[in-house]
């Protein structure tokens, strides 16, 4: 049982997922190592964002099973997962929208796994420094554009010190001006020592941050491999642009 690769970080093994007649993942596989920045693709409705409800536990799997550092995290609630090092932004930034930024992080740090309140402020301000929030820890998170409110997302994540962080969509609704920033705050964030797994839209996103890419279609996995070799796979190019 043990696995005996603790290279690896994280393990989908066979993972499915139906609502009601809808197979939203069939048997999806895939192990994901330390230090790895991993893409998830696939056209819209595909099962990426449903996967990553199911690593950071919002929903239970029919099959299969989620291993992260060995241990079997497949059916742990939420709170539990995220205090043993998994954190997520959402697809649509989900702040509280009537406390500060500075605020809305030292909730994350709470939730978090390191409950120690010791050097919080110093680790905050590391964080705000990555995701370029210095300057606006008093505003209110509701009164923020997208491109800060995809930051505070970030360092939300960021603020609950997790080894594997899941991005989904961080680049979306943000302006092709504002994607080298977002670039950076990606690369920090691996060289950082925490893993990834990144769902992007934005290929130019996705081919500057990623060492692997898994393609799912329709809840079913069609292509692994690394960016250039995904980018001229057949059924990948079939899954988005048709026969
Ligand atoms: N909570 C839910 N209830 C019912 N259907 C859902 C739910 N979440 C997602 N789905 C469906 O599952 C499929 C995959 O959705 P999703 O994982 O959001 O796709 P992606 O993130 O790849 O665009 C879609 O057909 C979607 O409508
Ligand atoms: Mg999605």
């Amino acid at each position: 049982m043990s696995n005996k690769n603790n290279n690896i970080l994280l393990s989908v093994n066979k993972i499915s997922k139906y609502f009601g007649g809808l197979t939203a993942l069939k048997d999806v596989t895939f192990n994901v190592k330390k230090g790895e920045v991993l893409g998830l693709m696939g056209p819209n409705g595909a099962g990426k964002t449903t996967l990553l409800n199911v690593i950071s536990g919002e929903y239970s799997p029919e099959n299969g099973n989620i291993i992260f550092k060995e241990s079997d995290i497949t059916n742990l609630p939420p709170h539990k997962i995220c205090h043993l090092g998994i954190a997520r932004t959402y697809q649509i930034p989900q702040p509280f929208v009537s406390l500060t930024v500075g605020e809305n992080l030292l909730v994350s740090t709470l939730y978090g796994r390191q409950m120690k309140r010791k050097n919080t402020a110093l680790e905050d301000e590391k964080i705000f420094d990555i995701v370029g929030l210095v300057d606006k820890k008093d505003i209110k998170a509701g009164s923020m554009p997208t491109l800060e409110l995809k930051k505070l997302e970030l360092a939300r994540a960021l603020a609950r010190k997790p080894e594997l962080i899941l991005l989904d969509e961080v680049a979306a609704g943000t302006t092709e001006a504002e994607i080298p920033q977002i670039l950076k705050m990606i690369k920090e964030i691996r060289n950082m020592g925490i893993t990834i797994i990144i769902i992007e839209h934005v290929i130019k996103v996705l081919m500057n941050v990623v060492d692997r890419i898994v393609v799912i279609d329709k809840g079913t996995q069609i292509a692994e491999g690394d960016p250039s070799s995904i980018l001229c796979n057949n059924k990948v190019i079939e899954a988005y642009f048709g026969a």
